[in-house]
């Protein structure tokens, strides 16, 4: 018997930010995110007959071509993930992946990635053993998780947080969930986010290093009280449609993720020129017009701007005129909030 699974799943771009980590991947303090529409993976996994004695036996194709520098990533997610795939030791398994984006773009794909291959293990798993799970989705955004912390939250479509906080109802260290959207002023799902890529490539300094250096870093514990703090003020402002709030709330995240870094020891910077004169152009832009563009950062030189559906014309004249100019071979990417990952075949 074979088996298979096939699934696409988004990228996602925090608004406030999940930097550090306790236990087992759980979060050290709550975040929130915007699901994305574009920057996908697509992702195919087949349970072939193991050749070997190994515990696990994997390959890994990646743009149609075989990646064995892939394989370690994904043994240690079917490791960490054990207790939950059982049968993922049982076969050759057989992972082949793309990226709707450049790989080189410096975009991370471990959101999409790891969600996507969760689904597929979980889509398997009900070949296998039939349907008890008693809900696939949080199973789901359970192991991504496992894979990498923000991944947990591309399971879910429109506005998702993940961690636990006493104004998001059911919210949990161990899963994402998806805010409700009676909770949601409905102009926030028409946010656009115009990706600009400044930097290609492997960041200087991973976020797995960055997490753990976090440990250590004597603001930490400031860090974790002021993002449970912007957690009830974005969701207020969500709420409410206050895009003042969420302008201060989801800049000042942004600002606080990289001075994290810079306070770190060994300390580091992962902005680029051109990502302080983007971000200074597009305040200058605010403060010329009273538009509503909006910053923030991941762990990485990238701008994301983001702005409401109505404002597009004009902003995307002003991006192409003086933010594209700065971006590496004028690249970005444009995306709207999507609605979460889909199945395929
Ligand atoms: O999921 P990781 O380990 O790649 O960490 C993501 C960290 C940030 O992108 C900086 C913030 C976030 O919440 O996505």
């Amino acid at each position: 018997m074979q088996y298979s699974a096939k699934w696409e799943s988004p990228s996602n771009i925090a608004l406030v930010k999940y930097w550090g980590k306790k236990g087992i991947q759980l979060p050290a303090n709550p975040s929130i995110s915007f699901t994305l529409d574009e920057a996908k993976t697509i992702t195919k996994v087949s349970l072939e007959e193991k050749q070997s004695q190994n515990d696990y036996e994997v390959t890994v194709l990646y743009q149609g071509k075989e990646m064995p520098s892939f394989e370690g990533k994904i043994i240690q997610f079917l490791n960490r993930t054990s207790k939950l795939f059982t049968f993922t030791k049982d076969y050759k398994v057989v992972v082949n992946t793309v990226n709707t984006f450049p790989h080189s773009s410096g975009i991370a794909s471990s959101a999409s990635g790891m969600s996507a291959l969760s689904l597929c293990l979980c889509s398997i798993e009900e070949q296998i053993e039939g349907n008890k799970t008693l809900d696939f989705y949080r199973k789901a955004s359970f192991a991504a998780r496992l894979g990498s912390g923000s991944a947990c939250r591309s399971l879910y479509g429109g506005i998702v947080s993940w961690g636990a906080h006493a104004q998001f109802p059911g919210s949990s260290d161990e899963f994402a969930t998806e805010l409700n959207q009676s909770e949601v002023f409905e102009d926030f799902y028409s946010f656009l986010d115009l990706i600009l890529i400044v930097e290609e490539g492997e960041k200087a300094v991973s976020s797995t290093l960055g997490h753990s250096l976090l440990d250590k870093n004597p603001f930490a514990h400031t860090r974790f009280e002021e993002a449970n703090k912007n957690m009830a003020l974005l969701k207020d402002a969500l709420k409410e449609g206050d895009l003042r709030m969420f302008t201060k709330i989801v800049e000042a995240e942004a600002m606080m993720l990289h001075a994290l870094m810079m306070t770190s020891d060994p300390y580091f910077i992962l902005m680029k020129p051109a990502t302080l004169e983007i971000i200074n152009r597009v305040w200058a832009f605010r403060k010329q017009t009273g538009l509503h563009p909006v910053i923030t950062l991941d762990a990485g030189a990238n701008v994301h701007m983001l702005f409401p559906e109505q404002e597009k014309d004009v902003i995307l004249n002003f991006a192409t005129e003086q933010l594209l100019p700065l971006c590496k071979n004028k690249q970005y990417i444009c995306s709207k909030i999507g609605s979460g990952p889909k199945k395929l075949d």
